[in-house]
C-alpha cells in the first residue's frame, strides 16, 4: 500500500507579513500551493494526504479571517471537482461537519459522495478538526453502541484500542506514516493526535505559500531513508544485541 502523508500547512500569515500584505492574501495564496501538492502527491506513491486546513481552535481567529477561509474553502470544492473526477481522486472530510457553516458541511458532504467511489489518491481535508476532540466524539460514539449491546447482552463490554480506532471519523484510513510541518514549528497541533503514535515527522523550514512539488519529493525521500522499528528492536542488530 502506498503511503499517508499528514501536512500541517502553517506560516500563511508569516508569509504575507513579510509582503506587507493582509493575512488573506496569505491564506490565498496557501491555496495555491495546496492545489499544486495535490497535483504532485498522487505521482510520488501517496495513497492517502490529509491536509490540515482548518482546526477545532482556528475559531478563535478574527471573524474576517474565518470567513475568508471558509470561503476558499468553498471556491476550492468548486473549482476542484473535475480534476478530482478526472484524476480518480476521492475527497474525504475529517473533523465535526456539524459545526461547519451549513453550506460548506453541505458542499463537503457532497464533494465525498460524488467522489466516494473514485479509487486514486484519497485526499482528506481536516476542516474543523482536533485530535483529542475526534477521540472524544470516537469514544461518544463507542459508548452509545456499547450501551445498547451490553443491555441486549447482559454484559459489560470495556472500551479498548480497537474500539477507539474503529469510530474514529475515517476508520478505513491507515495511520499516517509521515506528517510534515512547514514554517518551522515543532508541534503536532493537535493534528491525528491518536493516528500519529507512529508517524515520523518532517519539519521544514519555508513557509507553506513557499511549498512547491519539489519540496514534497524531499521530504518523501528523507522519510524512506528512515527506519521505522514501532517500538520493537532494530532488525539490524542480531538476538545477542550485536549490530549485524
Ligand atoms: C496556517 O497558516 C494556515 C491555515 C490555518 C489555513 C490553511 C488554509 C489554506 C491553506 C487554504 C485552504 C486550503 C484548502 C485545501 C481548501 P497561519 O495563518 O497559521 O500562518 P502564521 O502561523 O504564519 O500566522
Amino acid at each position: 500500500m502506498g503511503l499517508h502523508v499528514g501536512i500541517i500547512m502553517d506560516g500563511n500569515g508569516r508569509w504575507a507579513q513579510a509582503r506587507g500584505l493582509m493575512r488573506t492574501q496569505g491564506h490565498r495564496e496557501g491555496l495555491q500551493a495546496a492545489k499544486q501538492i495535490v497535483k504532485a502527491a498522487s505521482g510520488m506513491g501517496i495513497d492517502f494526504l490529509t491536509l490540515y486546513v482548518f482546526s477545532t481552535e482556528n475559531w478563535k481567529r478574527t471573524v474576517e479571517e474565518v470567513g475568508f477561509i471558509m470561503d476558499l474553502v468553498r471556491q476550492y470544492l468548486k473549482a476542484e471537482f473535475s480534476f478530482c473526477r478526472e484524476n480518480h481522486i476521492r475527497v474525504r472530510h475529517a473533523g465535526d461537519l456539524s459545526k461547519l457553516p451549513p453550506d460548506v458541511a453541505k458542499d463537503i458532504a457532497e464533494v465525498c459522495k460524488d467522489t466516494e467511489m473514485f479509487a486514486g489518491m484519497q485526499v482528506i481535508l481536516a476542516l474543523n478538526y482536533g485530535g483529542r476532540d475526534e477521540i472524544v466524539r470516537a469514544v461518544n460514539k463507542a459508548l452509545a453502541g456499547i450501551a445498547g449491546a451490553s443491555s441486549a447482552s447482559g454484559r459489560a463490554i470495556e472500551i479498548n484500542e480497537n474500539v477507539i480506532t474503529k469510530h474514529l471519523d475515517n476508520p478505513d484510513v491507515p495511520d499516517p506514516d509521515l506528517i510534515i510541518r512547514t514554517a518551522g514549528e515543532y508541534r503536532t497541533s493537535n493534528f491525528l493526535l491518536w493516528e500519529s503514535a507512529y508517524a515520523e515527522y518532517y519539519i521544514s523550514d519555508k513557509l507553506w505559500p513557499d511549498w512547491t512539488s519539489a519540496d514534497l519529493a524531499e521530504a518523501v525521500e528523507s522519510f524512506q531513508k528512515r527506519e521505522r522499528r514501532f517500538g520493537a528492536v532494530n532488525s539490524a542488530i542480531d538476538e545477542a544485541g550485536a549490530p549485524l
